[in-house]
């Protein structure tokens, strides 16, 4: 038997880096998914295999044995070997299982790849094992994975990984469910220009440290275009939603995270037809997001990849972690 999960990645749509200090922030679950095949082996390996990235192994313990390509790219497999045995040990089985992961979520790109293979990854071997694991064991043992990767992470990718939709996220508040009776079609812009978030949340900090109350009154104002922009999406007034999010990009700009790329973009985006247009996630790189009239599609999507970025068109995914037994 096998059994075929899949999970969405996501984008930010307002908020990121207020949040780090408080306020909401609002995330869409994408159409772009990460797909886990999981199946039982006579051995007791977990063995994993990115064969369209060109490398397969498996680990003992913390260390990784590569069978395909270089050692060193087992470090991006720890997180989900760390998933996949965090999830036997919940459901009280010892057994040997092969993962092929495969995904259409550019990586390390701020889109949430990682979560979106931890949470299938996750949900594959439950369904295989046996364990019919609820979304809330689901998303909680994906965050086992995610703390590999990311140290402390919010939990929003995990989180809207395995719920899908569209989640308002407050810290200390914690996470809301949305969703629309419309559909917005948005696009987004990779640079590929690989970044760390935690650089960019240390930059802000720093700058912040430097210029409190000004920063602070930027933060709180990211925080009431994040509450006015969840209203104006469920009443589906993209003319306002586009309006902040170039509001919500000015003011990232202003906390020092946009990059000359980003900035060429984002523009290029508006001037080719786009209602809003914002950078998503930490910035410095990454990518952008615009929300698009079917109309203008092409050309922003044109525009986009003469400036050397990567372009896809993206709806909000309703669907959250699923899985399918595939013979
Ligand atoms: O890692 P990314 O690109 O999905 O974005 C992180 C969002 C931040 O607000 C910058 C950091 C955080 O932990 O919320």
């Amino acid at each position: 038997m096998a059994i075929e999960a899949s999970a969405p990645g996501k984008a930010i749509l307002f908020g990121e880096h207020s949040v780090v200090y408080r306020g909401p922030a609002v995330v869409l679950a994408i159409d772009k998914r990460a797909r886990v095949v999981a199946q039982k082996r006579n051995d007791d390996r977990v063995f994993l295999d990115a064969l369209d990235l060109g490398f397969a192994g498996y680990f003992e313990g913390e260390e990784y044995h590569a069978v395909v390509g270089e050692r060193k790219r087992g470090r991006s497999l720890a997180a989900f070997n760390t998933a996949a045995v965090k999830t036997m040990e919940h459901l009280g089985v010892e057994a040997g299982v092969s993962l092929s992961i495969r995904s259409e979520i550019p990586i390390a790109a701020g889109l949430g790849s990682s979560a979106a293979v931890s949470v299938a990854t996750v949900a594959a071997i439950g369904a295989l094992l046996g364990g019919a694991l609820t979304k809330d064991e689901v998303c909680s043992l994906a965050y086992e994975g995610e703390k590999v990767v990311h140290g402390t992470p919010s939990g929003v990718d995990n989180n809207i990984s395995t719920y899908g939709g569209i989640l308002k996220f407050e810290r200390d508040v914690g996470f809301e469910k949305n969703t629309l009776d419309h559909s917005p079609v948005f696009i987004i812009g990779n640079t590929r220009r690989k970044r760390s978030t935690r650089r960019m949340v240390e930059k802000v900090r720093l700058l912040r440290n430097r210029n409190e109350q000004i920063v602070d009154n930027i933060i709180d104002a990211i925080g009431k275009i994040a509450v006015e922009g969840l209203t104006a999406l469920h009443r589906a007034d993209l003319e306002t939603v586009g309006d902040l999010m170039d509001i919500n990009h000015g003011l990232l700009a202003s906390l020092g995270v946009s990059s000359p790329d980003l900035e060429l973009m984002v523009h290029a985006s508006r001037r080719s037809g786009a209602l809003g247009s914002k950078l998503t996630g930490a910035g410095g790189g990454g990518c952008m997001i615009a929300l698009t009239e079917d109309a203008s599609i092409q050309r922003i999507q044109r525009a986009i990849r003469r400036r050397g970025g990567e372009s896809i068109i993206v709806n909000i995914s309703q669907e959250g972690v699923t899985t399918r037994e595939i013979g």
